[in-house]
């Protein structure tokens, strides 16, 4: 069905609550290095294969001065953030962000600023951060420190930009223009890169997808991807119907192929826009505790969502989605990656641990590269308050050819009922059961802390059989599961 570009494993760290400042960045801790980054935290990210991390926000790129965070630590500006009213001490930044992403094995995905700023502040970052040497700023960089250029090839044309909460808000025309502009002096300064325009901040948004076709039909010859932007929420705690919310996420994707492929359609081109599903995830535990949070700290602890097992469902369900739309999305970012609604966690000074969320994630991207193959899968359907004929089963398969392997990812949304899961890989030829990983609960508001670290993980499931010829499995999905069959073929 489609390839699948590593990127589609993307995470986000945003100048935002913790996710820097005592999350990858805490000079101090017993495990910082000497640049102040967190070796437990990178550990934990090295293993979780992140190809691309999108920086600096968010909502707080809207407000962000980029010279602030470059150069002298003890020079730069201590700034009030309006995105969430905090204090940003720009102790960590485009630099130490660059120097990060390599000792995590991981690339950048730069945001930036069309909202109180325009392009030629945009273009002056490119100049900044790519151009080799020989001018004012990229000499400025050179004496910051960075002799080499960093390269960075994707960008983001701000963010959210269809949203009343994002500061410098605008209209599809009015930030159609815009990006249009800005990615036509920013490639003129470095003509590598490849540049993502926004999309609508989630299918609720009075003007999606109109926005879309308007911001395309803007600057279509310009970019490359177009941004979709999604968090599912249980306040009704109605586990029927957040299980089945990737179905939302699936019409989006669809939606938004659709609205590109109009605009190609409608200008005669040959070009195809990718997505960039560069915001997914759950996000609603923190929700109250952050309107208690006093304004104007530097780093208090925003968007801290504890997970639980269920949450880690429909994670999966939505990987599975990017998954099967894996031809057209390109790129993803799980938002986020450190205790800003993450599967990582930490305690300021001590220690790290992983979430629910962790697991699947990590499942999807260090397993799930490769060839894309949407299986027939039949399965039982139901009904909840917001969905009709919701599978109980999702899933979907990859075939990495290089490892010799298929694996298939699937979730078993029955709240109460184990499922018997039948694989048919006859078209593979002989195959083998690698191992088959399962992630179930009996209670699905379980959640890790740092005191029970373990207490929601996957493990082996031993039941997975072979069935006559040597290509067909006979597997049991528990009740409320991630699942994870890996087959030598
Ligand atoms: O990821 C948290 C916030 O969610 C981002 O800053 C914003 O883009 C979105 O609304």
């Amino acid at each position: 069905m489609g390839e699948v570009d590593p990127r589609l494993y993307g995470s986000f760290i945003e100048h935002l609550g913790r996710a820097v400042y005592g999350g990858i960045y805490e000079p101090g801790h017993p495990s910082a290095d000497e640049q102040g980054f967190r070796t437990d935290v990178l550990e934990l990210i090295k293993s979780l294969n992140v190809p691309i991390v999108r920086y600096p926000g968010g909502n707080f790129v809207s407000g962000f001065n980029w010279e602030d965070s470059v150069g002298p630590v003890e020079q730069r500006k201590k700034r009030l953030e309006l995105a969430w009213r905090t204090i940003e001490p720009n102790a960590f930044g485009l630099n130490e962000f660059m120097d990060w992403c390599r000792k995590a094995n991981t690339t950048a995905m730069m945001a930036v600023n069309l909202g109180t700023r325009g392009p030629h502040e945009a273009r002056e970052l490119v100049e900044y951060a790519n151009h080799p040497s020989g001018t004012y700023l990229s000499d400025l960089r050179i004496q910051h420190g960075y002799k080499e250029p960093h390269n960075i090839k994707t960008w983001c044309l701000g963010n959210e930009m269809d949203g009343p909460w994002q500061m410098g808000g605008k209209t599809a025309v009015e930030y159609g223009r815009i990006a249009a502009e800005s990615a036509k002096m920013m490639k003129w300064v470095d003509p590598t890169i490849e540049l993502v325009a926004c999309g609508s901040s989630g299918t609720f948004m009075p003007t999606y997808p109109e926005w879309e076709a308007t911001v395309l039909d803007l600057a279509y010859e310009q970019v490359e991807y177009i941004s979709l932007h999604r968090y599912y929420q249980n306040h009704k705690r109605d586990s029927a119907t957040f299980l089945a919310r990737s179905l939302d996420m699936d019409d989006f994707i669809k939606t938004v192929i659709a609205v590109c492929d109009y605009i190609k359609a409608k200008k005669r081109s040959k070009k195809n826009i990718y997505l960039s599903f560069d915001e997914w995830n759950v996000w609603y535990h923190s929700n109250e505790a952050d309107k208690q949070i006093e304004p104007w700290q530097v780093a208090p602890p925003q968007l801290e969502d504890v997970y639980n097992h269920e949450d880690a469902l429909v994670v999966g369900c939505m990987l599975i989605s990017l998954l099967k739309r894996a031809d057209r999305v390109k790129m993803a970012c799980l938002a986020q990656l450190v205790n800003v609604i993450a599967p990582i966690m930490t305690e300021n000074g001590g220690r790290a641990w992983k979430q629910t969320i962790y697991y699947p994630y990590l499942h999807a991207s260090v397993f799930g590269r490769g060839t894309v193959l949407v299986p027939l899968v039949h399965s039982p359907k139901y009904d909840c308050s917001e969905y009709t004929d919701v599978p109980y089963v999702e899933a979907v398969a990859v075939h990495n050819e290089e490892a010799g392997e298929v694996t298939v990812f699937a979730v078993n949304r029955h709240l109460s009922e184990t499922l018997s899961f039948d694989v048919d890989l006859r078209s593979f030829g002989a195959a083998s059961l690698i191992e088959h990983l399962v992630m179930d609960s009996d209670d699905p508001y379980a959640v890790n802390t740092a005191d029970q670290p373990d207490r929601v993980k996957p493990r082996r499931s031993e039941g997975t059989v072979a069935r006559g010829e040597a290509s067909s499995f006979a597997a049991q999905l528990p009740k409320a599961s991630w699942n994870v069959l890996r087959f030598k073929v």
